[in-house]
């Protein structure tokens, strides 16, 4: 049997066609675009797949199953007049509405790139199913179990700031019934600032204890990372949980990690995080007694929707100890060891300004470390002494690291 064999050709998709029909631009499979030009005018219509002699200069039709191309799928987020915003793995396209296909927000569709939606393939939202579904065990992983022995004499120093978390946390939710009957605004959110170290979760957590609150500890990179593509249902769902409780604390760690992303791609995904908090504090009734305590680094970077009144509009500082808060922190950290008496506190304090309480709070453990080599059964002053001398070593080599690092930038 003779067969006729074709001059070899490759698989084009028309891309645009210029104004007057003379010039196709044609996507070839590996992305390029080729140009051709014609002294008439094309035949063809954008998404057609075509056949393309390059050496020959023929274009002509080619069956669609050539292009062989790959559906996506997405959700749909919106639907305005002719126009359908599709998230298709957290990127937003815009495409136009087909005419033959109802169409519904939270649709699961599918499509092509050349031809736009196709399918309604479900009538909710698509799961992604390599991560564990949201349900009530989920939302038990958030609850932190409250460290029963954890009281306000754990925590040193800052008496002001004790004192300001008790009045807007403790107090709200230990009498929310009196103070709506007063008529006061709800206390719903509290930002705490502070530099990392400084003992933001510490006071959460005693509060919540203290309170008998259930605690739910939510971390905002976590939330991005690990929970993507669930982390709205998720924060519905723990929400919904909280609600039910009599008194509860939902503690959002980092939240800048969320509301000052600048990365293009989860831009869009933390935006919706950010407006689903915001929608569930919004959603507070009268008998929602939950506080949310949210906690930045940054509180000049976050969305302006997070500090309107009625959310965050509460704002404690944690600032970097002073010479006072230090001896205190170092004494309280200290409560439950075995150690001599009269330790040099004010000593220890005198030398370690700028540390932050996390970093006072290491010197015992390395303290604790040197007596058990020594094999003393409680911390001796030398113990002490040298504790500090290794945690003031290891905070100059960081700090060294970090200033070779900003130098190596600049
Ligand atoms: N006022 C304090 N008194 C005694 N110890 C403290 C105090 N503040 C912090 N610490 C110690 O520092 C540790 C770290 O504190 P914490 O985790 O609360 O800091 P943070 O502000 O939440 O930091 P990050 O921003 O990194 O989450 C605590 O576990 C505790 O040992
Ligand atoms: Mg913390």
């Amino acid at each position: 049997m003779d067969a006729e064999i074709s001059p070899p050709q490759v698989v084009a998709r028309v891309k645009r066609l210029s104004e007057d029909r003379s010039t196709a631009f044609l996507e070839l499979r590996n992305g390029s675009i080729v140009t051709c030009t014609t002294s008439g005018i094309w035949n063809l219509e954008r998404g057609d797949i075509a056949f393309v002699d390059t050496e020959g200069g023929t274009v002509e039709f080619a069956p669609e199953e050539l292009w062989d191309e790959e559906p996506w799928v997405g959700v749909v987020r919106l639907l305005s007049p002719g126009q359908v915003v599709i998230d298709v793995g957290g990127r937003l396209k815009i495409l136009d509405e087909p005419l033959d296909i109802d169409l519904r927000e939270g649709n699961t569709v599918t499509g092509y790139e050349s031809r736009g939606i196709t399918q309604v393939i479900s009538e909710d939202p698509v799961r992604y199913i390599d991560l564990p579904t949201v349900d009530s065990v989920t939302v038990e992983q958030f609850k932190a179990s409250p460290d029963r022995s954890l009281s306000f004499e754990d925590f040193g120093g800052h008496a002001d700031i004790k004192e300001r978390a008790r009045e807007l946390i403790e107090v709200p939710l230990e009498h929310r019934e009196a103070l709506t009957r007063i008529g006061a605004r709800p206390i719903k959110g509290v930002l705490f600032t502070g530099l990392p170290g400084t003992g933001k979760t510490m006071l959460a957590k005693i509060i919540a204890h203290r309170a008998d609150a259930e605690f739910y500890e939510i971390s905002g990179p976590e939330i991005l990372s690990k929970w993507y593509g669930q982390s709205e249902e998720l924060i519905r769902k723990i929400f919904e949980d909280a609600a039910t409780q009599e008194r509860a604390i939902i503690f959002f760690d980092e939240i800048d990690s969320l509301a000052s992303q600048r990365n293009e791609d989860s831009h869009e995904a933390s935006r919706r995080i950010v407006g689903q908090l915001l929608s569930a504090m919004d959603g507070f009734t009268s008998d929602t007694n939950v506080v949310v305590i949210a906690t930045t680094n940054r509180p000049q970077d976050l969305d302006g929707a997070l500090r309107r009144p009625g959310r965050f509009d509460w704002e404690i500082d944690f600032p970097p100890p002073n010479l006072e808060d230090r001896r205190a922190i170092l004494e309280a950290s200290a409560r439950r060891l075995n150690k001599a008496e009269n330790l040099p506190h004010s000593h220890i304090a005198e030398k370690t300004a700028n540390w932050t309480p996390a970093e006072l709070a290491a010197i015992w453990s390395e303290a604790a470390l040197l007596a058990v080599m020594e094999s003393r059964d409680a911390i001796f002053e030398d113990d002490y002494v040298s504790g500090y001398e290794r945690v003031a070593q290891y905070r100059r080599s960081t700090a060294h690291k970090s200033s070779e690092r900003i130098s190596g930038e600049s």
